[in-house]
């Protein structure tokens, strides 16, 4: 698997950081943050050759977007979905949750279109708009394609928070219709060494409304605002009694609330999920609808 750069990740949070302190310290759904964020990561995918979609939708708090970007080779009818939510609460520049998801899936992006490798099935990625409003952005996403075109998504892999302060290594077991791609995390997991604990996170992430429609989801979740018990201290480090994310949908989620070695890793997961899903060859064969 490749390694993705951390330190280019990193580059993204400055930027996600940047654009936060420059907008009125947040990169909310209907505010100025929120689309400079778009505009950041859409012209690093253009730059890069995927093809990107801006999907506008309306909210309480105003319009906003779904970014979608689209690798231009493989199979279009087995289609392999990544993403993570880019928008932040109005608290603070959500530079954990979810500037991490959404750094990673991009540096995961751009490593695979530099790499020259050749894709079988197509691979999607959605930067998801107004999770926190109640994971409108991927609802409004899924509402919005027919059934031939939902039925043609093999699998969603979701990662929101994966760089959390006082990290754990979560791997979602919530999924009701197969459990390769969690599995090939734990693999992941265990072939380095790293202890990791599953999650039941069924609700509260943009994995929902791919998962309710019965698409395999899974992803990773480095925690946010449950509080490190000590047996999870003895094995992952870190301070027993504390939130795995103190700052957790507070001002504090700024560029200082990331745990590198958490975010190495989450970046790493990324990049071996996105090269392994690129790389299936799921036939030929039409499928259901
Ligand atoms: N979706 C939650 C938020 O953005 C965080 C979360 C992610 C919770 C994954 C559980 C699992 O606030
Ligand atoms: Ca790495
Ligand atoms: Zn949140
Ligand atoms: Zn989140
Ligand atoms: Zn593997």
């Amino acid at each position: 698997s490749p390694d993705i750069s951390v330190t280019n990740t990193q580059a993204h949070l400055n930027q996600l950081q940047s654009i936060a302190t420059a907008n009125g310290g947040n990169r909310y759904t209907g505010r100025p943050g929120y689309a400079a964020s778009i505009s950041y990561l859409k012209g690093k995918l253009d730059a890069a050759g995927y093809t990107t979609t801006v999907q506008n939708f309306s909210t309480s708090a105003g319009m906003t977007s779904n970014l979608i970007a689209e690798w231009p080779a493989g199979d279009a009818n087995n289609v392999v979905m990544l993403g993570g939510h880019l928008d932040s609460v109005s608290n603070g520049a959500g530079i954990n949750d979810n500037g991490s998801g959404s750094a990673g899936v991009l540096e995961a992006a751009l490593a695979y279109a530099a790499s020259g490798q050749s894709a079988k099935s197509r691979l999607r990625i959605g930067f998801w708009g107004a999770e926190e409003l109640g994971l409108l952005g991927s609802k409004f996403y899924m509402n919005s394609l027919s059934s031939t075109e939902k039925n043609k998504i093999r699998v969603y892999l979701n990662f929101d928070m994966i760089g959390s302060p006082n990290p754990g290594y979560f791997v979602y077991n919530d999924n009701p219709v197969g459990n390769a791609a969690r599995d090939e995390l734990t693999s992941w997991y265990a072939s380095k060494g790293i202890p990791w604990e599953y999650i039941d996170v069924q609700g509260r992430s943009d994995h929902a409304a791919f998962r309710s429609y019965g698409i395999a989801t899974a992803g990773i979740f480095s925690g946010a605002e449950t509080l490190k018990s000590s047996s999870q201290a003895s094995k992952w480090g870190g301070t027993a009694g504390r939130a795995f994310d103190p700052c957790y949908h507070s001002s504090c989620d700024n560029i200082n609330n990331i745990n590198l070695t958490a975010l190495d890793r989450g970046v790493d997961v990324i990049g071996h999920m996105l090269w392994l899903y690129a790389a299936k060859d799921y036939g030929t064969t039409t499928p259901p609808t």
